[in-house]
């Protein structure tokens, strides 16, 4: 059995994944044509070619365009149910996605049509291919905090179906601690805090996220690495960093794959996973970004089955069920 294929049967989590991230260019015409929007693009490739950025801004200018063709019930769940099938064919057992309902809200989308869309997909995919999920719903840091306590308000009676609340969009400019009263209250009221962090930003996000808004795990984290003691603290504590290999590319958080520090990263320690943030736009769903990895820095099938492992340890799951997927795990890195 080749690497690539080891990769792709190995029993995996995804934590790190925006729906609306998930939007193929195929799906965006037809959407469109569906709900009469017009495009500024007239092909496929028009829009492939548009996907070269310099920055995270770049990358977001496009992908809340993109969302525009996102209306109605109906195309929420097909976005979702083309993730899940895709995700299914790469030997992913659980997923924890992400979604923006400040984007679709500010356009006059509800929220219940973005969640229902979302939750009934994600409750089908489960039925038939048996991958298990959370939901999370991020806040946009580029809007201001009433904001976002208005869109809290707007999640509570779906409370028993979000898992938690996350932090997202531009990064620097927007600290963590802007968003400290809203978190406080998503806790209150039982979510559990994840925020992006460290991504273009500073390391003193991380630690911001970690002692003002309690965050169970940071999203992306790549600054780490420049606060010794913040990396000991991480480590010390296995605080889950979700890494999105390709996004940092497509991004140029990083210039080349080879300048990654994910192996720097193992080498302190961190619980590290592998995750592909807006597959869509950044070139490859999970396994590519474990493709990725294993090709830059020629890792082994133990390095990519701990990976995998650190997936389902970092998951907002039981302990039983952590423990029966990293079995899963064991199982199959000593067959090969
Ligand atoms: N929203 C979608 N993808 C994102 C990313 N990589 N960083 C911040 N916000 C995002
Ligand atoms: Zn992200």
């Amino acid at each position: 059995m080749n690497i690539n294929s080891f990769i792709k049967n190995l029993p995996k989590a995804e934590l790190h994944l925006h729906i609306e991230g998930t939007l193929e260019p195929e799906l965006m015409f037809e959407l469109a044509g569906r709900n009469g929007i017009k495009l500024p693009y007239n092909s496929v490739k028009e829009i492939e070619d548009a996907y070269n950025f310099n920055n995270l801004q770049d990358f977001l200018d496009l992908y809340y365009q993109g969302m525009n063709v996102l209306i109605n019930v109906k195309d929420f769940y097909d976005l979702t149910t083309a993730y899940i099938e895709k995700v299914h064919s790469q030997s992913v057992k659980h997923i924890e996605i992400f979604f923006d309902p400040q984007a679709h809200t500010s356009r006059g989308i509800r929220f219940e049509t973005v969640f229902e869309g979302i939750s009934s997909a994600l409750a089908e995919g489960e039925k038939k291919c048996g991958i298990t999920y959370r939901i999370i719903m991020c806040f946009l840091r580029h809007l201001d905090q009433d904001d976002a306590f208005r869109t809290l308000e707007m999640a509570l009676p779906f409370k028993d179906r979000i898992i938690g609340v996350g932090l997202d969009s531009s990064e620097k400019g927007y600290p963590p601690s802007k968003f400290r009263d809203v978190f406080l209250k998503a806790r209150e009221e039982g979510f559990l805090a994840v925020a992006h962090a460290g991504e273009e930003g500073p390391a003193e996000y991380i630690r911001e996220a970690l002692e003002l808004l309690d965050v169970k795990r940071i999203d992306h984290g790549n600054a780490i690495l420049d606060d010794d003691e913040l990396t000991k603290y991480v480590a010390d504590r296995q605080i889950a960093l979700t890494v999105c290999p390709l996004s940092n590319l497509k991004l140029k958080v990083v210039a080349h794959m080879d300048d990654h520090p994910l192996t720097e990263m193992l080498a302190k320690g961190l619980l590290v996973t592998i995750n592909s943030d807006d597959p869509s736009y950044f070139g490859g769903y999970v396994n590519e970004n474990y493709e990725a990895v294993q090709k830059s820095f020629g890792l082994e099938v133990a390095v990519l089955a701990e990976l995998a492992k650190n997936s389902f340890k970092a998951a907002f799951i039981d302990e039983d069920k952590k423990l029966e997927l990293c079995r899963e795990v064991e199982e199959y890195l000593e067959k090969f």
